[in-house]
């Protein structure tokens, strides 16, 4: 059912320290910061060969991130991101195996404009994990 990965999520307490730390130390292609205030988080998308980065940084009060970096002040893996085809498909695929999907079960649009639906870290060996349909 999984495709593959398009991301993995880095929480991040300083957003132009990993900047800097992406382009200049690691040499990477690093995006423009997205601000997405329907997450709670402002972007910033690193290209890589096979997959991309995504760093992660709270925007607003009650940024979903703000928890996460309290625990985690340097900052940390927060969530990787599969692609599935058919993201319905997917959701009523899990719903039916008892995985848990987070919030109402509807798919909100993502950093990419494409749908996406958040599964319950406890259920995947305390991953977060994030589809998006592609
Ligand atoms: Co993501």
């Amino acid at each position: 059912m999984i495709g593959r990965l398009n991301h993995v999520a880095i929480a991040v307490p300083d957003l132009n320290a990993a900047i800097s730390l992406y382009r200049d130390t690691l040499g990477a292609k690093v995006n423009p910061p997205q601000d997405e205030p329907d997450h709670g988080v402002t972007v910033v998308f690193i290209d890589l060969p096979n997959t991309k980065i995504e760093l992660l940084y709270p925007l607003g009060e009650d940024s979903p991130i703000k928890g996460f970096l309290e625990k985690n002040p340097s900052g940390g893996i927060h969530h990787i991101c599969y692609e599935v085809e058919d993201i319905l498909a997917a959701r009523d695929h899990l719903a039916a195996s008892g995985a848990r999907v987070l919030g109402t079960g509807e798919p909100k649009i993502g950093a990419h404009g494409k749908p996406v639906l958040f599964l319950h870290p406890k259920d995947f060996t305390g991953t977060l994990v994030e589809l998006e349909q592609v």
